[in-house]
């Protein structure tokens, strides 16, 4: 058996994960990273593509990625389309902000990168099983590496940043313990070569569902269209997946060209019942899910590191435990925003297999009540680009 000792554990080598370490080895604090993932996998499993204004900030100014800045596009705006007509949001005016389309994999090959150059003990292929005495001050990790063997991680803290199905947050009041609502909708996502049909992303409401036209670079695009939770993501022609596309975003001819990869996403969204319990906290997609619509999922992930940093630091530092006895309650603040933001997003926009003629009428009402108001357009644009993130805890 392999036993290590660190100040704090991390599992789960996602965006969370990885940020964490990154910002608590600038305070001199040691930790180890374990993902039950290749980095391969990690690296190339697609994600959305958006990162707020305080994302982008924070991976520069901290170092862990300025490839951002060359690799990924600022945009300034996006496209509310409805009723055969686009309307435009504009950031900057509204709220100073604006947001990066930058791939999450992309963010996750710079942050892998950053740690190892940096030394970070980050270890591949290990399947954790429980954390034991999660009430004491000797939390410990207990899982098996990639060759079998059983390794035992013994920390001041432990992290859960490992993903929806975390196995962290069995530790805080059972798997499932929390708040969730599922969709009667998924969306078709796709990504093709061909170039962008529209300088912006398009976030269309259409008689024939949702559609957001998304993109990657100059030479390839992501797409999506709402579709059954239970579809087969293999059964559609590319020239169905076309017709689909189109026939949602009335107005625009989109640029098509081969599909070469094509996934459903089932929305859910959830709040885990315990954000901490004693030296055990839970970050990202493992305390939270929401559904896509508006991308917050990797940036509220961020959020979190930000808050959890400020009390590790006290915590470890110090021995000041007044930020993390906060955490929770202050993480859960902006949660909630972001779990409200990614709701209405996606109720405003799709439609619900059993709307009536009201409610579909009473959407585009909610649409229109938007574009026509300045507190509405700068209400989205503040929650699309991010709120600012807190400095201080407790
Ligand atoms: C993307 C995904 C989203 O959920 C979103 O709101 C915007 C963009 C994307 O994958 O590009």
């Amino acid at each position: 058996m392999t036993v290590i000792r660190t100040r704090v554990a991390i599992v789960g080598a996602g965006p969370a994960g990885l940020l964490l370490s990154h910002l608590l080895a600038d305070a001199g604090i040691e930790s180890v990273i374990v993902d039950s993932r290749t980095r391969e996998q990690i690296e190339t499993t697609i994600r959305a593509g958006i990162l707020e204004q305080g994302t982008v900030d924070l991976l520069v100014a901290s170092g862990a990625s300025t490839r951002v800045l060359t690799d990924g596009n600022r945009h300034d705006g996006i496209e509310l389309r409805f009723a055969g007509e686009g309307h435009r949001i504009d950031f900057p005016s509204l709220t100073g902000r604006s947001v990066w389309l930058y791939p999450q994999h992309e963010v996750l090959k710079d942050l892998v990168a950053t740690r190892l150059a940096a030394g970070q003990d980050l270890r591949f292929g290990v399947r954790v099983d429980a954390v034991d005495d999660a009430a004491s001050d000797r939390p410990r990790v207990i899982g098996v590496d990639a060759d079998g063997q059983r390794v035992e991680i013994e920390a001041e803290f432990v992290v859960g940043a490992d993903g929806s199905r975390s196995v962290v947050r069995q530790t805080l009041g059972g798997s499932a313990a929390g708040s969730f609502r599922e969709y009667p909708f998924a969306w078709f996502g796709i990504l093709c070569e061909a170039p962008p049909s529209s300088e912006e992303l398009i976030y269309s409401n259409s008689d024939a569902g949702f559609a957001l036209i998304s993109q990657r670079s100059s030479t390839v695009q992501r797409m999506y269209f709402q579709c059954d939770p239970e579809a087969d993501p293999d059964a559609l022609s590319e020239a169905q997946i076309w017709d689909e596309l189109q026939a949602r975003v009335p107005g625009t001819t989109l640029h098509e060209g081969p599909i070469f990869q094509r996934d459903v996403l089932r929305f859910r969204s959830f709040v885990a019942g315990e954000l901490r319990r004693g030296r055990v906290a839970l970050i990202g997609d493992a305390a939270h899910t929401v559904p896509p619509t508006g991308a917050k999922g990797m940036n509220l992930a961020v959020a979190d590191v930000v808050l959890l940093d400020i009390a590790l630091r006290a915590l470890l530092l110090s021995g000041d435990e007044g930020p993390i006895d906060a955490f929770a309650e202050t993480a859960a603040r902006r949660i909630w925003k972001a779990q409200h933001f990614s709701w209405w997003m996606t109720s405003m926009l799709h439609r619900t297999p059993d709307a009536s003629d009201f409610d579909r009428r009473r959407q585009l009402g909610e649409l229109r009540s938007i574009i026509d108001s300045d507190a509405g357009r700068t209400y989205l644009a503040e929650a699309y680009t991010g709120w600012p993130f807190e400095t201080r805890l407790g």
